[in-house]
């Protein structure tokens, strides 16, 4: 059994792939990180596992017309378990000129993978990165999969629900197996820089004020990476093509979390507050009873807990 993973030098496949090595898999990544944030980043987050025998990284892009590389990465006769999060994340860029890219990286790349799976065949499992910006603006809350209809709010939940829809099609009508989890704002060691607690640590060690778009009480289900990946871990057995939440359990209004942030690094913040950013939704909470029922999976990461271990990596990489 092999293991492709898109987007392994990313915040979130970095930490899958170790996890996956840590179980002694065959991993074969993928990246050809994109300079949404310093590519540098992204070779700290997989330093460690280039120096594993059983890590193969294909600096390529899945969006490109070759595929033939995908043929080299992974033996014709091995059986394959995919995970792929290779995307352009990030809501707040996503308009203008750089949608392009976003279509490109999220909705062609997807297509280009799910073609070469559907021709190759040998695929055990096709398991996608979905978001909870595919739900856009909810009041009735929590999202529930089959009562919340997806409508986003933004061109990157846009291309996410293209590409989620896109693997249940090839589900339904090639037979692929698949299944998509929506993650929850995930958090923890080596979080892109364009994420809030991200920029609000630096903000903090550097005694400038934490820029907050809106009045704070927004609200966000906050979700440690190492839950995360467990949830991915636990869903390679469902191939039936659904789509699963998987939220943190960590609810809370924006001011919460950064009292709980200000306790984690041992110091108080000041806040600037600035006008609600187009595309950032009032508030994100999942049920996760579907992926619960289906795997048994429950998050175990309290927020204070995720945030020291990310401040601890912080300063480390910075030391
Ligand atoms: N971080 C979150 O809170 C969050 C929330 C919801 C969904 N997601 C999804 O999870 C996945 C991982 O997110 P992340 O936060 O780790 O992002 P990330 O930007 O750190 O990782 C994505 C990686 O994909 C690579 N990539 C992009 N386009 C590519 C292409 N065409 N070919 C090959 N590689 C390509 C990038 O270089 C990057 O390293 C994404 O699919 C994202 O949409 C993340």
């Amino acid at each position: 059994m092999k293991y492709l993973v898109t987007g392994a030098a990313g915040f979130i496949g970095s930490h899958l792939a170790r996890q996956l090595l840590s179980e002694g898999k065959d991993v074969a990544a993928v990246d050809c990180f994109r300079d949404y944030y310093e590519p540098e980043l992204k070779r700290a987050n997989i330093a460690d596992l280039l120096k594993n025998s059983s890590f193969k990284l294909f600096e390529e892009d899945l969006s490109g017309k070759d595929r033939s590389w995908l043929d080299r990465a992974v033996d014709s006769s091995e059986e394959i378990i995919i995970y792929h999060l290779a995307a352009q994340a990030g809501v707040r860029k996503s308009w203008g000129e750089e949608f392009l890219q976003y279509t490109t990286d999220n909705i062609i790349a997807t297509q280009n993978l799910l073609e070469w799976s559907m021709k190759r065949g040998n695929i055990k499992n096709f398991i996608y990165a979905s978001s909870s910006s595919v739900y856009g603006r909810v009041t009735d809350l929590p999202m529930v999969e089959d009562r919340t209809i997806p409508m986003p709010d933004s061109p990157y939940g846009v291309t996410k629900l293209a590409a989620e829809n896109l693997v249940r099609l090839y589900t339904r009508n090639h037979g692929l197996p698949s299944v998509s989890l929506r993650f929850f704002t995930v958090y923890g060691p080596g979080q892109r820089p364009d994420m809030a607690f991200s920029i609000f640590i630096k903000a903090i060690r550097e005694e400038r004020p934490l820029r907050i778009f809106g009045d704070g009480s927004q609200t966000r289900d906050f979700t440690y990476v190492g839950d995360v990946v467990r949830g991915l871990r636990l869903s390679e057995e469902c191939t039936d093509g659904r789509v699963m939440n998987l939220g943190g359990g960590n609810t809370l209004p924006l001011l919460e979390a950064i009292g709980v942030l200000e306790e984690a690094v041992g110091k108080k913040a000041e806040l600037d507050f600035l006008p609600v950013q187009p595309g950032d939704v009032r508030d994100t909470f999942a049920s996760t009873e579907l992926l619960s029922k289906t795997t048994g999976w429950k998050p175990s990461t309290p927020l204070l807990e995720g945030l020291r271990c990310q401040i601890f990596e912080t300063e480390n990489r910075q030391n």
